[in-house]
């Protein structure tokens, strides 16, 4: 069983315990990690007495001095680390962590360190470790081989991720070779925001552990998760070899909604799955690198993926060059959000954004799409939203004016799909059923802007805004007031992850569920 880690970097035995207690005890971590260059003030013995006594006899001890070199807090040298983990021996550590280098140029570590090691009764196993905080070494392989080559129980290799690719590797290394489970358990890590499915996938893939942190950036590397993420948003307690992985696309990524509401709807309806951010930088190559490399591995299980800013056009193309299916919408709006797979070698593309504002919009107005016909539409804006909810309301038979601050933009997307354009400044006498907002204006911070000038709306009219944060924009704010039928951001930004959802699942989407996330995400900041 992967073991969830939690390393204690305080530097006082009062905030070093108050740490053990939260990690073993409410937060239910399966092993702490004593960082001793970080505690130089604790009492080793009663951190450890503590573990026990909170987290009872199963909770695995690891305790490490670590080089400066590698991450280490202080400037101690080889002999004062090994000395530290000598002297913190007889408290009972289940393993100590020395770096590979130190036990290789260091006799004192050999010789100090052999007698120790063992199973149990005061003996403890040896995890041996390397580390790099400035990019992917050359050779990890070569690093893995020789580290497994000494007489240590775990190899541990962690470097920073230079792209979401870096975890394939770190994949590789924790389930072993063709499958094969490797000889001696591994711990491998991807640091940063793209490596963090090498830390949640860890219990997927067999790794000996993962580490989260108890609190945001208090972790002693970067990109930790915290333990309460680990737990709750990212299901660590459902993951099993056969978890299907899916994840969101996009750059930057941290902020996403879609993890947080994926994995609830996952847990919700007991879906064996598991949802990650995956960073990739802009380009075509970043994204088909990651995609392709993805479905060459069909024991990752990869069975679905959103697909977000700057990367819906390149997921298109992407589909075009393996011959992927296409929803023809999609292709229409040149932009894909959602990738489904189907087994390992088969991948389509549908576009759930156009889809999700037309059922926002009919649940809103009570009816269905054929009663669209001919209505007449106003949105406002023509960049990449825009284009998504033109090519969906045009699908749907409604007459579009499309109003935007660069009128040739306007005029450009109106030709490509049987509209009429105007300049923005003249939507102040705009005369339509239905009102779109798809530019940003009104968004936080800037919540007092408004795209329409309030005397421009009637009561009659069906207002929907594309901005979700804030939930209330001031354009909806203005239209509700005067008893126009609202519908917002959040409705849309719902029903296209349901429509994810369901794609991949086949299973009908908590709804409920899924808004409660978005909601309660949008109301805590
Ligand atoms: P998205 O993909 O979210 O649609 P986009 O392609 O950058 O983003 O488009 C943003 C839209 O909001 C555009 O229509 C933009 O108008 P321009 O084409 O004139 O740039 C519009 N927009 C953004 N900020 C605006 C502002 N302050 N006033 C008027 N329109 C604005």
């Amino acid at each position: 069983m992967t073991l969830l880690a939690v390393p204690i970097t305080r530097g006082t035995t009062d905030e070093a315990m108050a740490d053990i207690r939260r990690a073993v005890g409410g937060g239910g971590a399966d092993a702490v990690e004593l960082r001793l260059d970080y505690m130089t003030g604790v009492d080793v013995a009663e951190a450890v007495a503590v573990i026990r006594e909170v987290g009872g006899a199963k909770t695995t001890v690891i305790m490490t001095a670590r080089d400066p070199a590698e991450g280490g807090q202080w400037r101690l040298d080889d002999a004062q680390r090994i000395a530290m983990l000598v002297k913190a021996a007889p408290t009972g550590p289940d393993y100590v962590d020395v770096e590979l280098a130190t036990w290789r140029r260091c006799p004192e570590a050999r010789r100090e360190l052999t007698p120790l090691l063992g199973d149990g009764r005061g003996r403890f196993r040896l995890i041996l470790s390397s580390h790099d905080f400035d990019g992917r070494p050359a050779d990890v392989e070569a690093i893995v081989a020789a580290t497994e080559a000494e007489p240590c129980h775990v190899v541990k290799i962690v470097w920073r991720a230079e792209s979401v690719c870096d975890n394939f590797t770190c994949f590789e290394l924790m389930r072993g070779r063709q499958g094969r489970a490797p000889e001696k358990p591994v711990i491998a890590i991807a640091m940063g925001e793209a490596g963090l499915p090498s830390r949640v996938l860890a219990k997927k893939f067999g790794a000996f552990l993962s580490f989260a942190s108890i609190e945001a950036d208090a972790g002693s590397a970067p990109g930790q998760v915290t333990l309460g993420e680990m737990k709750h948003l990212y299901r660590w307690d459902a993951i099993r070899p056969t978890t299907g992985v899916y994840g969101v696309i996009g750059c930057p990524i941290m902020h996403s909604m879609s993890p947080a509401i994926h994995n609830a709807a996952m847990s919700e309806c007991d879906v064996d799955g598991v949802y990650v951010p995956l960073r990739i930088e802009p380009g075509y190559e970043p994204f088909a690198a990651f995609v392709r490399g993805a479905m060459d591995r069909p024991w990752m299980d990869v069975r679905g993926l959103s697909v977000t800013i700057p990367h819906k056009e390149n997921a298109l193309r992407f589909l075009d060059e393996v011959g992927g299916e296409v929803e023809p919408l999609a292709r229409k709006i040149g932009a894909v959000n959602t990738l489904v797979f189907d087994g390992a070698d088969t991948v389509g593309g549908l576009n759930t954004d156009y889809a999700g504002a037309r059922d926002a919009l009919l649940e809103a107005m009570g009816c269905d799409r054929s009663e669209l016909t001919g209505v007449p539409v106003a949105i406002l804006g023509a960049g990449g939203a825009s284009r998504a909810l033109v090519a969906g309301l045009r699908d749907c038979g409604c007459d579009v004016t499309i109003y935007n601050r660069t009128f040739s933009r306007a005029e450009t997307l109106a030709a490509e799909f049987g509209c009429r354009a105007e300049p923005l400044d003249r939507a102040g006498s705009l005369k339509a059923k239905i009102v779109v907002n798809t530019t940003s204006i009104g968004m936080h911070p800037n919540v007092e802007a408004t795209p329409l000038p309030g005397e421009a709306l009637r009561r009659d009219m069906v207002v929907f805004d594309n901005v979700y944060n804030p939930m209330e924009t001031r354009l909806l704010r203005e239209a509700g007031a005067i008893g126009c039928l609202t519908v917002s951001g959040v409705d849309m930004f719902v029903r296209q992850a349901v429509a994810q959802f369901e794609s991949w699942t086949g299973r009908q989407a908590p709804r409920e569920v899924m808004r409660r996330v978005v909601v309660d995400r949008l109301t805590r900041h």
